[in-house]
């Protein structure tokens, strides 16, 4: 009798921690010839004047001690080359619709200042404008992405900001770039036409819109990848509008926002959170599976040919902020949720690479997800920066699509898919494959059938911690890092994996 209570109790112990589950999970890689390249710039960030994400964060100024290029921390530069940041959006978000680019130009003490309306109400001297930062996507390496004010601007203000970047020849607007100490013009690609216009932006009807965006599209010219303000998550009809109103040459891109927020009145805590609000979290994170499937049908219907992006180009988790801090400056922790949510989401995108070729995840520095927290003179990377690191090898690589049953993560009788998967082959025919385990509490396996994969030799790379509100601080910066992946076996032409839970994986085959 005692012995039959001790393997029950042993048996409910190891299940809890996942050990007993013996089931495997079959995944196929199919090596299709016809699959589409992961656009590297769905690995896109974001840079909002918003709390500490310019000032302070980005730029310091060139009078600071922090060591610096023009204003710009060296240490944020080194990280995000790191990272490979293939492309940066700006000045907002919400901000961008209360921006006047000419307010930021010219000599420093010059400018004038505007209150951050929806920011905190603090007052924004324009010392970062546009000089600072395309300067800086330059030092970077990384495409500038600029935001366009349709809320509170007018056209010609947008036409002239296209001149003053873009225009080599001889015009009013290029010759002001001139005087302000800038030859060349910077040639920036990408464009949106004002932000979530249905809010912040202005307060639009989906169809208002669709006219303003024609007006000003036109007057920005061609030759631009024009990048519409899109839907806020499941507001289909936004997107159903915008596809049917403007042609199809005019539109480079439609926008996506969804950030993974349990209750925009109670989001609760970035580290103090419970597995239910966790699971919330996660069901959040894993509709992008649905909104980008849903949203793509509807793109489908008049661009069968996929010409138009969809561009998510704000995305990430979304909590209360930080105790004691602004509450305009929308400052979170970075915990190992959010890399799970990063590596899972990032998945989602990749496997939607015909389609989803830009997204950006809010906000680099310092506010939402961010990849980087700064105090002071000090820098830490997050564990959403590690995932985005590890990740970094699918940029511009060939989709491999995967195959394969999830197995189910419970909670208080709810599911979800546990295990998330993507994988590619890059140009040198290495093949990557990410695999995340959501569950909080269970172990999974899973078996890979590498026959196909032209890959003999493999190796991983983990990020995991012992809880899932583990976080680096400032004092302790590398609790949660990659390591070496060592629970996998090549055995016979498959690949057996055990994946713990909340943990993010990346192999590599050569
Ligand atoms: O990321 C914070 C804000 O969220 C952005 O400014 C806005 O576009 C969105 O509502």
């Amino acid at each position: 009798m005692k012995k039959a209570l001790l393997f029950l109790f042993i048996s409910s112990i190891l299940s809890q921690t996942g050990f007993a589950q013996k089931e495997t999970t079959a995944l196929t890689i199919k090596n299709t010839a016809d699959a589409p390249t992961i656009n590297k710039n769905i690995y896109g960030h974001f840079a909002e004047h918003l709390g500490r994400c310019i000032y302070g964060g980005f730029f310091v100024g060139d009078t600071s001690k922090i060591p610096n290029t023009a204003g710009v921390r060296n240490d944020i530069v080194k990280a995000l080359k790191e990272l490979k940041i293939p492309n940066l959006r700006w000045p907002g978000g919400c901000f961008a619709d209360t921006y006047h680019w000419k307010d930021g130009i010219g000599p420093k003490e010059n400018r004038p200042t505007i209150v951050n309306q929806w920011w905190g109400g603090v007052t924004e001297d324009n010392s970062f404008g546009t000089h600072d930062f395309l300067n800086m996507c330059e030092l970077l390496g990384a495409e500038p992405y600029l935001s366009g004010n349709v809320g509170s601007g007018t056209v010609q203000e947008l036409a002239d900001w296209v001149q003053y970047t873009n225009f080599g020849g001889k015009s009013p607007m290029s010759d002001l770039r001139k005087k302000n100490g800038r030859t060349e013009p910077w040639k920036v690609k990408f464009w949106g036409i004002g932000n979530e216009a249905w809010g912040c932006g202005g307060n639009m009807t989906a169809d208002y819109y669709s006219g303003e965006y024609k007006k000003y599209a036109t007057f920005m010219g061609d030759g631009l990848n024009r990048i519409a303000s899109g839907a806020n998550s499941s507001d289909y009809n936004w997107t159903e509008t915008l596809m049917k109103n403007v042609p199809l040459n005019m539109l480079g891109g439609v926008a996506l926002h969804h950030y993974s927020v349990i209750d925009w009145n109670k989001k609760g805590d970035g580290v103090d959170f419970t597995e239910d609000q966790y699971f919330s979290t996660m069901k959040e994170a894993l509709k992008m599976e649905e909104l980008v499937t849903k949203h793509s049908a509807i793109m489908d219907k008049y661009d069968p040919k996929q010409k138009v992006a969809l561009v998510v180009d704000e995305w990430g988790g979304w909590y209360d902020v930080e105790k004691g801090s602004n509450p305009g400056f929308l400052y979170q922790q970075n915990t190992m949720r959010d890399a799970v949510l990063a590596g899972a989401t990032l998945n989602i995108f990749n496997n939607h690479a015909d389609r989803v070729r830009m997204a950006n995840l809010a906000q680099c520095i310092n506010v939402l997800q961010a990849v980087i927290l700064t105090d002071k003179a000090k820098m830490i990377t997050t564990p959403t920066y590690s995932v985005m690191k590890m990740y970094s090898v699918h940029q511009d690589a060939k989709l491999l699509p995967v195959i394969f049953q999830s197995p189910l993560y419970t909670f208080n009788g709810q599911t979800l898919p546990a295990i998330s998967a993507s994988a590619s082959k890059d140009k040198n025919g290495a093949i990557h494959i990410s695999l995340v385990n959501i569950d909080a509490k269970k172990t999974n396996k899973i078996e890979i059938d590498t026959k196909d994969l032209d890959a003999k030799n493999f190796t991983g790379t983990i990020i995991t911690a012992p809880k899932l509100q583990d976080y680096n601080s400032f004092e302790n910066p590398n609790k949660i890092t990659p390591t070496v992946f060592k629970g996998f076996e090549n055995k016979k032409g498959k690949l057996e994996i055990t994946i713990p839970p909340f943990s993010v994986v990346v192999i590599e085959g050569i």
